[in-house]
């Protein structure tokens, strides 16, 4: 099912994710909540706190996002640890559903070792490099109630504070169904 996508200013986004009950019986249908959600917006990863559920819960597809002949990448995370990160840090492009209209270049470790549960809920630790690295570090801070804004350095961030605030105060269109925090 599609799912409004929680927006800036609501507090969900900064509150640090609980640990998912593998045997919870509501975790298959936020699974599937979650891919129908960020399919139908055109992301390419999705929070649980994004749809309003503070679990640690994310999942991403970078196949749009992948250069050609890397194999298409899918996955659904369940409490995953960041386990060790890459010394080099590259920048990168970020947008986020959650603040939809802003894209910046973000800084981060260039790969990441992560520790997770899969939707089966078998335990894996991988490495991940790349777009699939950049792309779970966003989703995995979302998890701690960071957001790729909080990276921005104090020019850039005065830059978007505008939008910032018209996002949170529900003054700005989306082209998927979106929930601002009411006050
Ligand atoms: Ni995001």
């Amino acid at each position: 099912m599609i799912r409004p996508i929680v927006l800036y200013g609501d507090p969900v986004l900064r509150r640090e994710a609980q640990p998912v009950r593998l045997d919870d019986p509501e975790l298959p249908r936020l699974l599937q909540d979650l891919w129908d959600t960020m399919y139908n917006a055109e992301g390419v990863g999705l929070a649980a706190p994004q749809i309003g559920v503070s679990l640690q819960v994310f999942v991403v597809d970078a196949a749009p996002l992948q250069p050609e002949g890397e194999p298409p990448f899918k996955e659904a995370f369940l409490n995953p640890r960041l386990t060790a990160t890459g010394t080099a840090c590259v920048p990168h492009e970020e947008g986020c559903l959650s603040i939809p209209g802003v894209r910046e270049r973000v800084f981060r470790p260039d790969s990441i070792q992560l520790a997770y549960y899969d939707a089966e809920g078998r335990l894996h630790e991988r490495t991940f490099a790349g777009i699939v690295a950049r792309i779970i570090q966003h989703e995995y801070d979302h998890l701690l109630g960071r957001l790729f804004v909080d990276y921005l350095s104090p020019v850039r961030r005065q830059l978007v504070r505008k939008r910032l605030h018209q996002i949170a105060r529900g003054l700005v269109e989306a082209p998927y169904p979106t929930r601002t925090y009411a006050h």
